[in-house]
């Protein structure tokens, strides 16, 4: 057994003497030298004698297993690399994985990492303009897909000229692939041994996350191979990955948690990690920890609290004794939580928090450390972050008063740009600091506690969703006039979508066209942008110069008070 004393020591005492070369020397990194993800993940592992280590067990929802060890991995990974260098892909093009959370999902990432160019993974829940708008934006060259989700890309094909090649990874020859479709079957092709990896180096450009704001269209957060050294040191100090433990992120590649801690901050930290591909169950997650012996469980308050609606008699059917750290990200986890998941598996869930822009953890709760539930801890060492006043950007000097999370720049993972959207990255700092657009008070102890975003966007189940691209894509129905999307209160997912439509001359206010235009929306987005709820209205609270105020009805529904609203110009 290992020693589970944490990784970490005692944060006062580690906050004192951490310095990101902690990370670099452990890594056997220096300034200057080639720094390569995909080879972090799997080569290097290998050569430190790992091997033959499990890097990973796959689960499909079918109960099919696949295992694959790091030597598989690295020999797959190349392959992938391999094959994209073939078909002509060059350093530095976006490559797309659009895909559920099979294998090929996370060796397609380190593949793609590995021969130089740029990944841009995207939700495989995504409809055809959600996934159009991405493509565009990033200009996407190639995408590996599956059969089920082909139709989707298929569908908009003729808008992406740049889109050369489609890449089909479980293609069974029944029906014929079009022009620019290719087959790879990944556990088919040959395995490649060795293959010339790409000499990055710290500033080049490896992972493009699309996130969602207030206004315009999802921005791509881009990162670089840099970030490593912030990925792997938080997965070691704040998730405790240690040799010998069973690790399951449950979050989706298409989202950060799922590539920063589901894929890079877990395999250079050389652990064995599982996936579930198939969706939420109480039940089925429980057998999944008791079968693969999990022992450190990263996952979000969404399946927290829709684990704890079950109850605790379902946890206790299953022998879950093997768990012995548990993490959580997203959105707020609530202290009831907290307390509950002591009951049902004898230890707390610890909150961490961050976002697509930071690459890594920035507040959380450390191993050793006395949680306070509800609060979502302390800074990472290494990571200067406080609360500035919402106006000026000063830091708050005052404990527990309001600010405006803040982060000063510099930590290694932080994103590099927005692609193509340099002017809305540079918004985001103000007087020497990253602003993360949310607000929170930091207690006598230095705990920060979350009081909420600073912007209209909706949180729904930890995913992040514009009200901007909901609003446009409800526009395109026919008889929508005008709308506003908004989150409201949700005791499962925090939030849900809520849209306020006022409606074309002509066209009735009836349940059949309120579930229509849902559905229309779920189509055309995703599950998670669908309004759950439709709210007919003759008139939108607008600001004088005819912005649509989400605030004010926002407010309504969260029964908060509605504020300044002498810009307004009807009377709600
Ligand atoms: C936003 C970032 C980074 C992982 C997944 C989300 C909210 C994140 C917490 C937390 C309260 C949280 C914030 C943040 N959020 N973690 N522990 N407590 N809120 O990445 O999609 O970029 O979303 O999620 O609002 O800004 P993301």
């Amino acid at each position: 057994m290992t020693d589970h004393k944490p990784y970490m020591k005692p944060y006062e005492e580690e906050i004192k003497t951490f310095s990101w070369d902690i990370s670099k020397n452990e890594l056997g990194y220096k300034d200057g030298d080639v720094i390569n993800i995909g080879e972090y993940c799997t080569d290097r592992i290998c050569r430190m004698g790992k091997g033959e280590k499990l890097a990973l067990i796959w689960e499909g929802y079918t109960g099919e297993e696949k295992r694959y060890t790091f030597n598989d991995m690295r020999q797959l990974t190349n392959s992938i690399a391999k094959y994209l260098t073939e078909l002509g892909i060059k350093p530095g093009e976006r490559v797309c994985l659009f895909m559920d959370k099979v294998p090929e999902l996370y060796f397609g990432f380190l593949g793609v990492l590995k021969m130089g160019a740029i990944v841009q993974p995207l939700f495989s829940a995504f409809g055809p303009e959600s996934l159009l708008t991405r493509l565009q934006d990033a200009g996407t060259s190639a995408i590996f897909t599956q059969k089920k989700h082909l139709p989707k890309v298929r569908n908009i094909l003729k808008d992406l000229p740049g889109l050369n090649h489609i890449i089909v990874v479980d293609d069974d020859g029944v029906k014929p692939l079009r022009e620019k479709e290719t087959a790879f079957n990944m556990d088919k092709a040959e395995r490649v041994d060795s293959f010339d990896i790409y000499p990055s180096k710290a500033e080049t450009p490896s992972v493009l996350h699309y996130t969602s704001g207030t206004t315009g269209k999802p921005k791509g957060a881009q990162h670089v191979h840099y970030s490593l050294i912030s990925q792997y040191m938080t997965a070691k100090y704040v998730l405790d990955i240690k040799d010998d433990d069973i690790y399951w992120c449950t979050a989706d590649p298409g989202w950060v948690t799922g590539t920063s801690y589901g894929i890079i901050g877990a395999w250079s930290n050389g652990a064995t990690q599982c996936v579930l591909d198939a969706g939420f169950k109480s039940e089925s997650w429980y057998k999944f920890i008791e079968k693969h012996k999990i022992s450190m469980w990263y996952s979000a308050p969404t399946a927290i609290r829709a684990l704890m609606k079950d109850g605790t008699e379902t946890a206790k059917k299953f022998d879950l004794s093997s768990l012995r750290h548990l993490a959580s990200v997203g959105e707020p986890l609530n202290a009831e939580a907290v307390i509950w998941s002591k009951e049902a598996f004898g230890i707390m869930f610890h909150d961490t928090f961050w976002q697509t822009e930071t690459g890594c953890i920035v507040v959380s709760n450390y191993p050793g450390m006395k949680i306070k539930p509800g609060s979502m801890g302390k800074p990472f060492p290494g990571i200067e972050v406080t609360v500035v006043d919402l106006k000026t950007s000063v830091p708050i000097e005052k404990k527990g008063v309001v600010g405006m999370i803040a982060i000063k720049p510099g930590w290694p993972s932080m994103i590099r740009t927005y692609w193509n959207n340099e002017i809305t990255y540079k918004s985001k700092f103000q007087n020497g600091w990253y602003l993360c657009g949310d607000r929170a008070s930091i207690d006598e102890e230095g705990y920060f506690w979350f009081v909420g975003r600073d912007d209209d966007v909706i949180n729904t189940g930890g995913h992040l969703v514009g009200p901007f691209e909901i609003e446009s894509a409800l526009l395109e129905h026919p008889a929508v006039a005008e709308s506003a999307a908004i989150g409201k209160p949700d005791p499962i997912n925090m939030e849900v979508v809520k849209a306020f439509i006022t409606l074309k001359p002509g066209f009735d206010q009836t349940k059949m066209l309120e579930l229509e235009i849902m559905n229309f929306v779920r189509k055309k987005l995703s599950a998670l942008a669908m309004p759950q709820e439709i709210e007919f209205v003759d008139t939108l609270p607008k600001t004088r110069s005819g912005k649509i105020m989400r605030r004010v009805l926002r407010a309504q529904e969260w029964g908060e008070e509605i504020g300044d609203i002498s810009t307004l110009e009807n009377d709600m």
